[in-house]
């Protein structure tokens, strides 16, 4: 089909931002590709956009969006791409989607900018994505809030340097082991490590310093694990909720992301009023977090039968095998369905703001 002038004008430019700062960029790269190639192009004029390790946006073409990394594409940026600067963006695209993960595009960071240039952007606004990313300050909302989440003991770098010995015994007596040590804010299982007796602590918790300046060291949680995806903004609705089974003691990155690892099931091989509560959970957690648009909230149904949240993704994979898309599909929403509707959730949130979100 040809498409003419007249066409392209009343189609909504949607930037789409991959790549970006944090250690989930890869995955982000994968994102926005499948983003690009999923979103209704009779709705919509997709314009891949990368963030570089820099920070800097470039208006990417086609053949630089199908490299294989991140680093790939960064090479031939200044040959073949064209920079956008940020107080040009504005006039470029009339709503960003953003494919990014982690640090700077999942924290607030990036959410932050937009704001500040006035564009309309997909997901949680400012305050909402910087407590998701905090896993710390996220779990003492949802228990302020009564939500279910395990044990937690946050590590401060300092307090390890100066009173190791005083937090491994607060550890053995609040937590027990195995425990789980992981880095405060980060993604894609970066530093998550079971440790399953005192001697490991010095080794996970060194780790999850190299990631931020706050680890956590947690209560090591049984039962199944699940994960939920929840559309919506002011009355969110939770997808069909899906079983993680991990291969390992925690989930890797590739049991994540990449095809034919790892294993989702959908719908989670539970009882209807289990299910229930998940789905329950997940917009409980999406509310008393005042997420917007999509989130997927990372849960345990204990061997009790109560469900522990985890961490809430405020952007979570868009790959094309992730989980969310699979949920989608099982409540008879599409890829480019699911897609759209988040579009359309920025929009009506950008519509509704008094102040940044
Ligand atoms: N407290 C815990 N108990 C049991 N398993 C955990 C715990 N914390 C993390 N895991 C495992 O590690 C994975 C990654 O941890 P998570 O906290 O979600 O970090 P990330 O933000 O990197 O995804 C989880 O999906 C889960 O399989
Ligand atoms: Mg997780």
């Amino acid at each position: 089909m040809v498409e003419t002038g007249e066409d392209k004008a009343q189609k909504l430019r949607v930037g789409i931002i991959m790549g970006g700062l944090s250690s989930e960029k890869e995955v982000s790269l994968e994102s926005g590709r499948n983003i690009f190639s999923k979103i209704d192009r009779r709705k919509y004029d997709p314009i891949p956009i990368f963030m570089d390790s820099r920070a800097a946006l470039w208006e990417i073409p086609v053949k630089l969006i199908m490299r294989n990394s991140t680093s790939d594409i960064e090479e031939d940026l200044a040959e073949e791409a064209k920079p956008i600067p940020y107080e040009s963006l504005k006039e470029r695209v009339d709503v960003v989607c953003l494919g990014l993960h982690g640090k700077y595009g999942e924290d607030g960071c990036m959410q932050g900018l937009l704001e500040l240039l006035g564009v309309p952007y997909t997901g949680s606004g400012v305050l909402a994505s910087a407590i998701g990313m905090n896993k710390y300050v996220c779990r003492r909302i949802l228990e302020i809030s009564g939500i279910d989440g395990p044990r937690t003991i946050p590590i401060p770098r300092r307090r390890w340097e100066t009173e190791r010995a005083d937090v491994t015994e607060e550890i053995a007596r609040e937590i027990g082991f195995p425990c789980v040590v992981k880095p405060c804010r980060e993604g894609c299982s970066t530093a998550v490590k079971k440790v399953i007796a005192a001697e490991g602590l010095p080794d996970a918790v060194d780790n999850a310093f190299l990631w931020d300046n706050m680890a956590l060291v947690e209560e090591f949680l049984t039962g199944m694990e699940v994960t939920c995806g929840v559309v919506g903004v002011d009355a969110p609705e939770a997808l069909i909720p899906s079983e993680t089974i991990p291969t390992d003691d925690v989930l890797s990155l590739e049991d994540k992301f990449l095809y034919g690892q790892g294993e989702n099931k959908t719908p989670a091989r539970l009882p209807g009023e289990q299910i229930e509560k998940i789905r329950e959970t997940a917009v409980a957690t999406f509310r008393t977090l005042n997420l917007k648009g999509y989130a997927r909230i990372d849960m345990f149904v204990r061997d009790d039968g109560r469900v522990a949240v985890l961490e809430p993704n405020t952007l979570p994979g868009m790959t094309p095998s992730t989980v969310l898309f699979h949920q989608a599909a099982a409540s008879g929403i599409t890829q480019a369905g699911l897609i759209d509707r988040i579009i359309q959730s920025a929009l009506e949130v950008h519509t509704g703001k008094r102040g940044p979100l």
